[in-house]
C-alpha cells in the first residue's frame, strides 16, 4: 500500500459567520495550531487531510470559506460538489447562531445533492456563553445532523468533529458503493469523488496541505 493511498476523496466545506473560528478549527485539526489574532479568510482557503475511519481512509479536501458578507458570491461558487458540510457558530455570539439556518438554506438552495453535515458550536472555553447546549441540539435535530460543542483554543472536541462526520461519510460512501477506481459519481447528484483537487477550482488565497 503506497503512502498516498486512500479509499475516497471527499470535498468538505466549512460555513458560518465571520469570526466564529472556522479557520482555527481547521488549523488545530491539520497543524495543531491556534492563533489569537483574527485574520479574516479572504474568499476561500483549503487543506487536505487523510482521515482514518475504521479500516478506511478518507482523503478530505476541506474548503475554509470566508464568513464575511462581501465574499458571499465567491464562497457560494465553492458549494458545488461538496459532500460534507461543517456549519459553525460561536457559543458567545448569538447572532452567529441565529444565522446558521441562513447558511443551511443557502446550501439547500444551491445543491440538490444529499450531503453529510454537522453542526458545531465553537468557543466552548469562553465564560461568556450566549447560546445554550440545548438550543444547538434542537437546531441540529431539526436538520437531522449531529451536534458538537468545541474549543479550537483548547483543542477540545476538534478531532471529534471530523470523526463524527467521517463516520457518516463512510456509511454514505459505502452505501453508494463507490471505490477509488471510479473517477466520477453522478448517480444521485453532482458530487465527485476520487478526483485530485478539483481542476477547475483554485482557492483565491493560499493552499495548504496537512
Ligand atoms: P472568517 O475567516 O472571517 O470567516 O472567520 P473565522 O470563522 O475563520 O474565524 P477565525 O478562526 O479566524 O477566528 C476568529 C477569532 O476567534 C480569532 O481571534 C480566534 O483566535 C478566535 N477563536 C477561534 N476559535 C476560538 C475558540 O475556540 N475559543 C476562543 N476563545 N477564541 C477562538
Ligand atoms: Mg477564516
Amino acid at each position: 500500500m503506497s503512502l498516498g493511498y486512500y479509499d475516497w476523496l471527499v470535498k468538505v466545506i466549512v460555513l458560518g459567520d465571520s469570526g466564529v473560528g472556522k479557520t482555527n478549527i481547521l488549523t488545530q485539526f491539520c497543524d495543531q495550531k491556534f492563533s489569537q489574532n483574527y485574520t479574516a479568510t479572504i474568499g476561500v482557503d483549503f487543506k487536505i487531510k487523510i482521515l482514518n475511519v475504521q479500516d478506511k481512509k478518507i482523503k478530505l479536501q476541506i474548503w475554509d470559506t470566508a464568513g464575511q458578507e462581501r465574499f458571499r458570491n465567491i464562497t457560494q461558487t465553492y458549494y458545488k460538489g461538496a459532500f460534507g458540510i461543517i456549519f459553525v457558530y460561536s457559543l458567545i455570539d448569538r447572532n452567529s447562531f441565529n444565522n446558521v439556518e441562513g447558511w443551511i438554506k443557502s446550501i439547500l438552495e444551491s445543491t440538490t445533492d444529499e450531503v453529510c453535515s454537522i453542526l458545531v458550536g465553537n468557543k466552548l472555553d469562553s465564560q461568556d456563553r450566549r447560546v445554550q447546549t440545548a438550543e444547538g441540539e434542537k437546531l441540529a435535530q431539526k436538520y437531522n445532523m449531529p451536534f458538537i460543542e468545541t474549543s479550537a483554543l483548547e483543542n477540545k472536541n476538534i478531532q471529534d468533529i471530523f470523526d463524527r462526520l467521517g463516520q457518516n461519510l463512510k456509511i454514505r460512501l459505502e452505501n453508494e458503493g463507490q471505490k477509488v477506481s471510479n473517477n466520477t459519481h453522478t448517480q444521485s447528484g453532482q458530487f465527485k469523488l476520487n478526483q485530485e483537487a478539483n481542476q477547475t477550482e483554485q482557492p483565491t488565497s493560499s493552499c495548504n496541505s496537512c
